[in-house]
């Protein structure tokens, strides 16, 4: 067990890879909290860790508002005593051709995706510090964030933004012990990946022919991954990005057929 006696939090925990990250922290020994603005989902997450014999709870967080997020910590602290692990990991997907992206949405996916995890990080690193706690925190950027494709303009900066902030905050968090990393996956079949599909139906045979492994990954063949950044295996890591992407980032992309 790699996380024994570890308190972990994880956002976006109610679907795809933060709830396969959070079942995955569970059977590595640690007591998990698991959030999202999805209740129903969230508690059924939690339900079958406790089923497994793990440890977990779940609370409601729309991480674009710091109070949630904040007591979202603060629980973590009251009923485990602890926090050593948090994953930043809720995000939103939306695909518009670059002309037609309104502010609204625009605004949305910044703000789920950059700015929750700016929030999440720095409510999380404040109570770390303040503790003493030599805790580590896993942000969820993507493949995206380094090679992009088109009509996620949105999207690709939220990620490029996440890179970023994830070396920043590593940097300013290097002399309190706290680590700072983040996974930057390809294309994972989750519900995020069938609405993406969904808005783009020629996607699917794309993926393919941008990906030399030929396949989406398994929301569980990165919450390994998350594993891995969030454990003492490493311990000399931080401000990373580290892409289990299927080849994605290896290799160049198409020009994509014009109708
Ligand atoms: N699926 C992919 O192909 C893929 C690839 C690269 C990166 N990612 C990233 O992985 C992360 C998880 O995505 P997923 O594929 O598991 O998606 P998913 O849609 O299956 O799960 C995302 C979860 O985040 C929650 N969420 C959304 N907005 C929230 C908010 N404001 N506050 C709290 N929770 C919120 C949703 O309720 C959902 O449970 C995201 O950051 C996403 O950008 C996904």
């Amino acid at each position: 067990m790699r996380l024994q006696n570890k308190t972990a939090v994880v956002t976006g925990a109610a679907n795809g890879i933060g709830a396969a990250t959070a079942r995955r922290f569970a059977a590595e020994g640690a007591k998990v909290v698991v959030s999202d603005r999805d209740p129903v989902a969230g508690e059924a997450v939690v339900a079958a860790i406790r089923d497994s014999g793990g440890e977990a709870r779940f609370q409601a967080c729309d991480v674009t508002d710091r109070a949630q997020v904040a007591a979202l910590m603060d629980r973590a602290l009251d009923v485990y005593g602890s926090l050593d692990i948090v994953c930043a990991n809720a995000g939103i997907i939306h695909s518009t051709p670059f002309l037609d992206l309104d502010d609204e949405t625009w605004r949305q996916v910044l703000d789920v995706n950059l700015t929750g995890v700016f929030l999440t990080g720095q409510e999380a690193a404040r109570r770390m510090v303040a503790r003493g706690i030599k805790g580590a925190i896993v942000n969820t950027a993507s493949v995206n964030a380094v090679i992009v494709p088109h009509k996620l303009a949105a999207y690709n900066a939220s990620k490029g933004g996440v890179n970023q902030l994830t070396k920043t905050m590593a940097l300013d968090l290097a002399e309190y012990g706290i680590r700072v990393n983040a996974v930057g996956p390809g294309s994972v079949a989750t519900e995020m990946f069938r609405s993406a599909m969904l808005q783009d139906p020629e996607g699917v045979e794309r993926m393919r022919l941008r990906t030399p492994m030929e396949r989406a990954a398994e929301p569980e063949e990165i919450a390994a991954a998350i594993l891995f950044l969030a454990s003492d295996d490493a311990s000399y890591f931080t401000g990373q990005t580290i892409y289990p992407d299927g080849g994605r980032s290896a290799m160049s992309q198409m020009v994509p057929k014009r109708a």
